[in-house]
C-alpha cells in the first residue's frame, strides 16, 4: 500500500483553501461603484494580447475597465464550470477506481479531496464573478461559452470502452494547465482582492497538478499499444479544446464599448489567430508537455508524430 507521506495531499486538512482561506466564501469588492470602476483593473503587457491591442488605447479608462471586467467574468465563469462539470467528472471516474489496477485505492480516493477543493473553488469563483458583474453592470451569461461544450463533445465522441480514459485525460490536461492560466490572469490583474482569490486557488492547484501528473505516470504505464496511440491522438485534441476561441463573444464586448466594426475585426483577427497558434498553446501547456516527456510518452514514434502534427512538438528537436 502507498505510504501516506507520498501523497500530494499530505497536510490537506490544514492547507486546502476550503479551510485555510474560508474568508473567500464572502468574496466582496469593497468601495463604491464609482471608486471601483475609476481605478485601473488591469496591467498592460504582452501576456494579454487583447487588452494590449493598440486599437483599445483610444478607449477611455471606464471602457477599458469594463472590457477587462467582462473578460475576467468570462474567465471566472468558465473556471466555475470547468471545476464542477469537467474536472470533478474526471475526479469521480478516478475515485470510483476506473483507471485500472495500477492506481492503488488510497490514491484513487485522494480524488475525493480534489473533488472537495474544486467544489469550493467553483463556489468562491462564482461569487467573485457575481461581485464583478454587479460593479460593472455586466449581464449574467445565459449558457456556457464554447469551451466547455467543446471539451464535453470530445469525450462524448470517445468509444464506450474509452470513456473513463478520455475523462481522465481531460482532467489531466486541465489540471496540469490551470496553474499557468491562473498565473497569466494574475499577471494581468491590478486588483488586490482578485489577486488574493486567484492566489488561494493557485496554491491548491499546485497540489492537484502534482496529483494528476502522478496518476498519469501510472495510467500511461498500464496502457497497451492501442491505448497509447488512442491517448496520443486525444491529448492534442483536448489541449486544442481548452483553447477554444470565442470570436462572437469578444465582438459583442467590443461593440458594447463603441469600437467601430473595422477596428473590432482587426483586434479579433489578431487575438483569435494568436489563441489558435500552436506556439501559444505550447506555452500555456508547458507543464503538461513536461509531464508527458517525463513519463516517456514521446518515445513512442506514433504518439510523438501526433503531437508534431498538432504543432505541439518540433519534429527534429527533443522536447
Ligand atoms: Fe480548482
Ligand atoms: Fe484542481
Amino acid at each position: 500500500m502507498r505510504k501516506v507521506e507520498e501523497s500530494p495531499f499530505k497536510g490537506w486538512i490544514d492547507t486546502a483553501a476550503v479551510r485555510a482561506k474560508p474568508s473567500l466564501t464572502d468574496f466582496d469588492l469593497s468601495g463604491s461603484v464609482g471608486e471601483l470602476s475609476g481605478v485601473q483593473w488591469f496591467v498592460f503587457g504582452a501576456a494579454d494580447d487583447f487588452m494590449s491591442h493598440p486599437a483599445l488605447r483610444r478607449l477611455g479608462m471606464a471602457e477599458r475597465n469594463w472590457l477587462y471586467a467582462a473578460r475576467l467574468v468570462q474567465f471566472l465563469d468558465d473556471m466555475t464550470l470547468t471545476e464542477h462539470r469537467i474536472v470533478n467528472t474526471a475526479a469521480q471516474r478516478v475515485a470510483e477506481g476506473r483507471l485500472g489496477a495500477r492506481v492503488p485505492e488510497a490514491l484513487a480516493l485522494d480524488a475525493l479531496k480534489l473533488y472537495t477543493d474544486e467544489g469550493y473553488h467553483a463556489w468562491f469563483t462564482a461569487q467573485a464573478s457575481r461581485a464583478v458583474r454587479e460593479v460593472f453592470r455586466i449581464e449574467a451569461r445565459e449558457g456556457p461559452g464554447l469551451k466547455i461544450p467543446a471539451i464535453e463533445a470530445l469525450v462524448a465522441a470517445a468509444p464506450a470502452e474509452r470513456q473513463d480514459l478520455a475523462w481522465f485525460l481531460v482532467g489531466f490536461v486541465g489540471e496540469t494547465m490551470i496553474t499557468k492560466a491562473i498565473v497569466d490572469v494574475m499577471r494581468g490583474s491590478a486588483h488586490s482582492a482578485i489577486q488574493a482569490l486567484l492566489l488561494a486557488h493557485l496554491e491548491d492547484e499546485w497540489v492537484h497538478a502534482k496529483y494528476f501528473a502522478h496518476l498519469f505516470s501510472l495510467v500511461w504505464a498500464g496502457l497497451d499499444v492501442s491505448g497509447r496511440v488512442y491517448a496520443g491522438g486525444l491529448l492534442p485534441a483536448i489541449i486544442g479544446a481548452f483553447h477554444t476561441w470565442d470570436a462572437a463573444f469578444h465582438r459583442q464586448l467590443l461593440a458594447h464599448v463603441g469600437l467601430d466594426a473595422a477596428a473590432s475585426e482587426r483586434v479579433l483577427d489578431k487575438v483569435g489567430a494568436e489563441t489558435g497558434r500552436a506556439a501559444h498553446q505550447r506555452a500555456r501547456c508547458a507543464n503538461t508537455l513536461q509531464v508527458l516527456e517525463r513519463c516517456g510518452v514521446f518515445k513512442d514514434a506514433r504518439v510523438r508524430a501526433q503531437f508534431v502534427t498538432a504543432g505541439l512538438l518540433d519534429r527534429d528537436r527533443p522536447y
